[in-house]
C-alpha cells in the first residue's frame, strides 16, 4: 500500500527524532532516562487528577506526601503558580488533630501587600549555633529551612551535588548524611557533616574513629557544625549495609572503605557507650575542631534525655544543638516494621525532649532541629511553635529534584536518577538545573513560613508562640497547642536577648504594611 510506505517511515522518523530531542535534553530526568516512553508519564500526570478524583484516590489521600502536597513542592520549585482554586479540600472540621493556625488582626509584624513579597527575604536562625558553650565556630544559620542528611551512596552523585549547588543558591546548609563527604558535596555549599556509626570519612584501615582524619577532612571543607547521628526516625537501632556491587571507587574513596565490598554500619558508636561518655566525645569535638556540635535522634524511651538533661545542667558539659527525627521521617531503605511502628511522630517526640530541656532551663542554650514531613509550611509552623529553630528537609528537597514518589529508593531502579548508583538513570538529572529547583523549592518554604508568622503578627516565624496553634478535635471542639503538649508559659520561644536580637535582624527585611500610608484622619 502506498500510504503506508510512506507514513511508516515519517512516524519512524518523528519517533526518532522525539526520542533524540529527550535524550539531549536536560530539563527532565525521565525523560533522558526512557526517552520517548517517559512522556507517558507525563501524559498520566496531566490526566490524573482527573482519573484519581473519580477513580481512584482523592487529593489528599497518597502518602508519605499527598498529591497536593507534592503538587505545591513542584510548583515552588519550578516557580509555577503554586496556589490552589476555590478553598481547601482538607476535612477540616471532620479530622482529629487538624492544626489551625491562628492570626491576629492586629499584631507587631503587618503582611506585606504584594503576593510574591518576601521571596528572597533572609530567614535566619533565632539562636546562635555554639555561642551559649562558647565555640570558636560559633555562627547564626542563615537560613531557617535546611537540607537533610542524605549519603551519597543512597542518594547519586549528581542528586548531591544538585542538592549541595542548591543549598549555596538558597544561603542554607546541607547536612552530608553518614555517608561521608563526597566530591559531590563541594559544589560551593556548607555542610553540616555527619559523624555515623561507621566513622565514613573520618576513621582509620580497622573502622576506627580518627580525630585527625576529621580535623584534616573539616579544615578541607566548608564544614560548620558536626552532627553525631544515634538514630533516624525510619529505622531507630539499626546499622546499614550497601552491598559491595554498590561500593563503586567513587563511594569507596569518600567512605575510607574498600571497593566492591560489603560497606556494613554497626547499629551502635564505637566511641561512647552511655550519656557520660557521648558528652564526653562532644567536648573533645568541639575542642578539637571548634565546631558546634549536636545530635540526631529519634525519640523511643526517655530514659536516654532524661539521662543526658540532667548530666548537661549538673556537669556543664553539653550539646550545641539537637535534632529529633521523627517516625514518619524518610530513609533509602529499612524494614515495614521499623518505617511504621518503631521510634514516635516528630510532633510527641520532638515535644517530649523539648520538655526535658525545658525543666532543666536549658531550652534556650540549645539549638532545636526538627525533621519528618517539615518542608511542608503547615507542619514547619507547628514545630517551630513548639520550640524548632530549624527544619531540615529531606524527601521534600528530593522531589524538587525531580523524585515521583516511585518508592523504589531501595532497589537502585529510581527512574528520576536520585536515590541510585545507576551511572545511566543518574546521568538523567542535570545537577545545574535541579539546583535551581532546590533553591526555588526553599525560598518559596521560607517565604510562606515568613507570611504565617506575619499573619500571626510576629517578625519571625521562630516568634510564633504555643498560643498560636490549636487542634480540632475532629468533632466541636480544640485544644491549644500548649495543652495538648503540657508545655509551660513561654515554652517554645528562644529567649528575651534572642528575641530581640531576631527582631532587631528581621526589621527592614521587607516592605511592610498596606498599599498607602495612613490618610491624615487615621487613628494611631
Ligand atoms: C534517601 C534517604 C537517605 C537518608 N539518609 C540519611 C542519613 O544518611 N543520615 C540521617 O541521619 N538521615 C538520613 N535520612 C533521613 C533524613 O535525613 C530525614 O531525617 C528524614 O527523611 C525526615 O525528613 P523528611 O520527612 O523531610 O524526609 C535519609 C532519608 C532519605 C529519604
Ligand atoms: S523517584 Fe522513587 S525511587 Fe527515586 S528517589 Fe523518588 S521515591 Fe525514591
Amino acid at each position: 500500500m502506498t500510504w503506508a510506505r510512506r507514513v511508516v517511515p515519517a512516524a519512524a522518523a518523528a519517533l526518532a527524532a522525539l526520542a533524540a530531542r529527550d535524550l539531549t535534553q536536560r530539563d527532565h530526568a525521565l525523560l533522558r532516562n526512557f526517552p520517548v516512553l517517559g512522556r507517558a508519564r507525563y501524559l498520566l500526570e496531566a490526566i490524573g487528577p482527573e482519573l484519581r478524583q473519580y477513580i481512584v484516590a482523592g487529593n489528599n489521600e497518597e502518602r508519605p506526601f499527598t498529591r497536593d502536597q507534592r503538587r505545591w513542592v513542584y510548583a515552588s520549585a519550578k516557580q509555577q503558580n503554586n496556589y490552589f482554586g476555590f478553598g481547601t479540600d482538607n476535612d477540616i472540621e471532620y479530622t482529629p488533630g487538624y492544626p489551625i493556625i491562628k492570626h491576629r488582626t492586629f499584631g507587631r509584624a503587618v503582611p506585606p501587600s504584594a503576593p510574591n513579597a518576601g521571596h528572597d527575604v533572609r530567614l535566619p536562625c533565632a539562636k546562635v549555633l555554639g555561642a551559649a558553650r562558647g565555640r570558636s565556630g560559633a555562627f547564626r544559620p542563615e537560613s531557617v529551612v535546611n537540607i537533610s542528611g542524605m549519603s551519597f551512596g543512597s542518594l547519586s552523585g549528581n542528586a548531591v551535588a544538585a542538592l549541595n549547588r542548591g543549598a549555596a543558591l538558597a544561603g542554607c546548609l546541607q547536612n552530608t548524611g553518614e555517608g561521608g563527604l563526597s566530591p559531590y558535596h563541594r559544589n560551593g555549599g556548607e555542610l553540616v557533616f555527619q559523624i555515623g556509626t561507621a566513622y565514613f570519612g573520618c576513621r582509620d584501615e580497622r573502622g576506627r574513629f580518627s580525630l585527625a582524619r576529621l580535623r584534616d577532612l573539616v579544615a578541607a571543607a566548608p564544614v560548620r557544625a558536626l552532627e553525631i547521628k544515634l538514630s533516624q526516625g525510619a529505622k531507630p537501632s539499626l546499622g546499614g549495609l550497601l552491598p559491595g556491587a554498590k561500593v563503586s571507587a567513587e563511594i569507596a574513596a569518600t567512605r575510607g572503605v574498600p571497593a566492591g565490598r560489603d560497606c556494613v554500619s554497626p547499629s551502635r558508636h564505637a566511641e561512647f557507650s552511655d550519656c557520660d561518655s557521648l558528652l564526653d566525645w562532644v567536648e573533645l569535638l568541639a575542642a578539637e575542631t571548634g565546631l558546634p556540635v549536636g545530635i540526631k535522634s529519634a525519640v523511643g524511651d526517655l530514659g536516654f534525655w532524661h539521662e543526658l538533661t540532667d548530666l548537661m545542667r549538673d556537669t556543664g558539659r553539653g550539646v550545641d544543638f539537637v535534632t529529633v527525627d521523627g517516625g514518619e521521617g524518610g530513609t533509602g531503605a529499612a524494614p515495614l516494621i521499623f518505617t511504621d511502628s518503631v521510634s514516635l511522630p516528630f510532633q510527641q517526640g520532638f515535644s517530649r525532649v523539648y520538655s526535658l530541656f525545658a525543666e532543666r532551663g536549658l531550652h534556650e542554650q540549645v539549638v532545636f532541629v526538627g525533621a519528618g514531613k517539615l518542608g511542608l509550611p503547615d507542619n514547619a509552623v507547628v514545630a517551630f511553635a513548639l520550640g524548632c529553630d530549624l527544619v531540615n528537609v529531606g524527601r521534600e528537597a528530593m522531589l524538587a529534584i525531580g523524585c515521583i514518589q516511585a518508592q523504589k529508593c531501595h532497589t537502585d531502579t529510581c527512574p528520576t536518577g536520585v536515590a541510585t548508583q545507576n551511572a545511566w538513570l543518574a546521568r538523567g538529572l542535570d545537577p545545574a538545573r535541579k539546583s535551581v529547583r532546590a533553591a526555588n523549592y526553599i525560598r518559596t518554604l521560607r517565604r510562606d513560613l515568613m507570611k504565617v508568622a506575619e499573619a500571626c503578627g510576629v517578625e519571625h516565624p521562630g516568634l510564633i508562640g504555643t498560643d498560636s496553634v490549636e487542634f480540632l478535635d475532629g468533632r466541636t471542639g480544640s485544644t491549644p497547642l500548649h495543652e495538648v503538649y503540657g508545655y509551660q508559659p513561654g515554652w517554645g520561644l528562644p529567649s528575651a536577648d534572642d528575641q530581640a536580637a531576631l527582631v532587631r535582624l528581621m526589621s527592614g527585611e521587607a516592605p511592610r504594611g498596606g498599599s498607602a500610608p495612613p490618610s491624615p484622619t487615621a487613628v494611631s
